[in-house]
């Protein structure tokens, strides 16, 4: 057993709907054994019981529940910040060759470690993630995920048709990786596997319906794709799938919209689009950062929410521009003002956390430090900026520095990330 005094910030409930949802301990106590939380709480209420624990003494700092990333893709981290081009056009001329190249093994091993590394250093603790269209590609991050004790779901990209040959593989060549991927990784540690189809755009109707079945074959496993996100996306998806009521009803009519499927972005979604997913127990992946970079549009996510859909943040890296999920809180505040919408910061602090657990449907196990949960924490240290500090010091109370904290915060607030109980960055 292992304690740390700190102050304690989680979330216990969904902040725009329950009054009690904000746990704040100014001294605080977390008490962990055997990779889980055993008591979370008030110092002065807590220290007597675990007399015997010894105690770490982090006065001074906060420990919140680690960040949870719902929607990155791991063969795009050298592609970041690229130039001058919108969705499709992006897409051609930056993402398909930086992902051709995680045909090689060897590129997809030394990535892989330095996407877990990028991951943990800026308190992401939990990830959804985009592999490329190759089998290896997804095995050498699950590999190293695993090698960290990583709660981490991916999958294979699926792309039959509107990518580069090299990029593309078949429907039965694509179920035959995913089945084995699942064999050998779904379940393993505390991986996860995701059905992965880029996006309608790169999937033939048998690619799609294929997916639906191995996802009926495998109900534990996840859905990940993107929807809704840039105007001619839009537009070309009607025309590949004349059939199909809207770009929605593409993903519905083959049995990809459940629980535990996670649509990106869906910036220009409706009501009543919403309103299926949430009928479904369907999640959003709110991605700010790229939807700004990219040009795509500002998500409407008060709509989102009115309809009771699940929400959570994302980076988008590579069409996003940080592996940071405070920054990201910061751009989703700014995307929220431009909508004349001011996210409030805890809400924004849920989306990062209890919020993406529910949305990938981890909440019985993360996104809070409630006992019994994975010990997933962070350790934050406020004085890591001259401005952070002295904006901190003049703070008027606790919403007022959280929110100075995502917009002024980010990789160098992060002083540890514990994964289960262990550290696995230090500052
Ligand atoms: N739509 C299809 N593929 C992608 C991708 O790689 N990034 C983003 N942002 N949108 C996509
Ligand atoms: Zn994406």
């Amino acid at each position: 057993m292992q304690a740390y005094r700190a102050s304690i910030l989680h979330l216990v409930g969904d902040p725009t709907k329950d009054e009690k949802a904000v746990a704040f301990h100014d001294d605080g106590l977390l008490v962990v054994n055997e990779g889980r939380v055993v008591a979370c709480g008030d110092y002065a209420a807590l220290a007597a019981d675990h007399v015997e624990v010894p105690v770490e003494d982090l006065s001074g700092h906060w420990i919140t529940p680690g960040f949870i990333d719902t929607h990155i893709h791991f063969p795009q981290v050298d592609i970041v910040a690229a130039h001058g081009a919108q969705l499709l056009d992006w897409l051609e001329q930056h993402t398909f060759p930086a992902e051709a190249a995680f045909a090689d093994p060897e590129h997809a091993r030394e990535t892989a470690t330095f996407f877990v590394d990028e991951l943990l250093r800026n308190g992401t603790t939990t990830a959804l993630v985009f592999g490329s269209v190759h089998k290896g590609s997804v095995e050498a991050l699950f590999a190293e995920a695993f090698s960290r004790d990583m709660r981490l779901i991916a999958g294979k990209a699926l792309m039959d048709r509107n990518a580069p040959p090299g990029l593309t593989d078949t429907v039965e060549g694509a179920r035959a990786d995913m089945e084995g991927l699942i064999a050998d990784w779904h379940g393993k540690g505390r991986l996860g596997y995701a059905v992965t189809p880029r996006f309608a755009i790169s999937c033939t109707d048998a690619q799609l319906e294929m997916a639906g079945q191995v996802l009926a074959q495998h109900p534990g496993v996840w859905m990940q794709t993107h929807l809704s996100e840039n105007p001619r996306e839009i537009v070309e998806t009607a025309e590949l799938f004349p059939g199909a009521s809207d770009y929605l009803d593409v993903y519905e009519r083959f049995g990809l919209v459940r629980k535990r499927s996670v649509f990106a972005h869906c910036v220009h979604l409706q009501g009543e689009a919403f309103q299926r997913l949430a009928a479904k127990d369907a999640a959003v992946s709110f991605c700010p950062t790229s939807n700004l970079f990219l040009g795509s549009g500002l998500f409407p996510l008060p709509t989102a929410c009115q309809h009771g859909v699940k929400v959570g943040i994302g980076t988008d890296v590579g069409a996003g521009t940080t592996f940071s999920i405070l920054h990201t809180l910061g751009e989703a505040y700014k995307v929220g003002q431009l909508r004349g919408q001011a996210l409030d910061p805890f809400h924004a602090l849920y989306l990062a956390t209890l919020g993406g657990a529910r949305a990938l449907d981890l909440d019985d196990r993360i996104g809070n430090l409630a006992p019994g949960k994975e010990a997933d924490f962070l350790v934050l240290d406020l004085a890591a900026t001259p401005l952070l500090a002295r904006r901190l010091a003049a703070a008027k109370g606790l919403e007022d520095r959280l929110f100075a904290l995502t917009v002024l915060g980010d990789d160098r607030v992060v002083a540890r990330t514990y994964l289960a109980g262990v550290e696995r960055y230090r500052k």
